[in-house]
């Protein structure tokens, strides 16, 4: 084998490498995600409560979220003290306003660390001040949270 065929064969490998990673990128991207946030707010009852979701959304994403819930970010979990009640906290985290996630059991900040209890109070820093509670309840199928 020359140099020239040495080439060849070279170029034919490359291509035939890149082509189904080519091919998958011009497909249109037709799973989406699952979120889990309401298309439209819900409107709030007279009582003050509005649904962010369903429990059947709530136990199978873990959490329920809203960037813009009545206004303001909110996350909603099982509190692990009563698998039948819920807590909701305002998802902005009072170090540096990042989103908090819910793990294991405790809302976790993935900007530097912070973790807050299941009652918002700070678990560990660099966070020094409680995340605000909201009342959250379940009616029905639905999880309610009062801002
Ligand atoms: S913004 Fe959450 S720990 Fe810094």
């Amino acid at each position: 084998m020359n140099r020239r065929e040495f080439m060849t064969w070279i170029g034919v490998g490359a291509l035939a490498t890149s082509l189904p990673v080519a091919i998958a990128a011009c497909q249109s991207d037709t799973a989406e995600a699952p979120s889990t946030t309401p298309a439209e707010p819900a409107a709030a009852r007279d009582d003050g409560f509005a649904a962010i979701g369903t429990v059947a959304e709530l136990d199978q994403a873990g959490f329920l979220a809203s960037s813009n819930f009545q206004g303001t970010q909110v996350i909603v979990a099982r509190d692990p003290a009563n698998a039948d009640a819920v807590i909701a906290v305002d998802s902005l985290c009072t170090h540096q306003g990042c989103t908090v996630d819910w793990e294991g059991g405790a809302f976790a900040c993935p900007c530097h660390g912070s973790s807050f209890n299941p009652d918002g109070t700070v678990a560990a820093g660099p966070a020094s001040s409680p995340l605000p509670v909201y009342e959250a309840k379940i009616e029905d199928d639905q999880v309610l949270v009062k801002v």
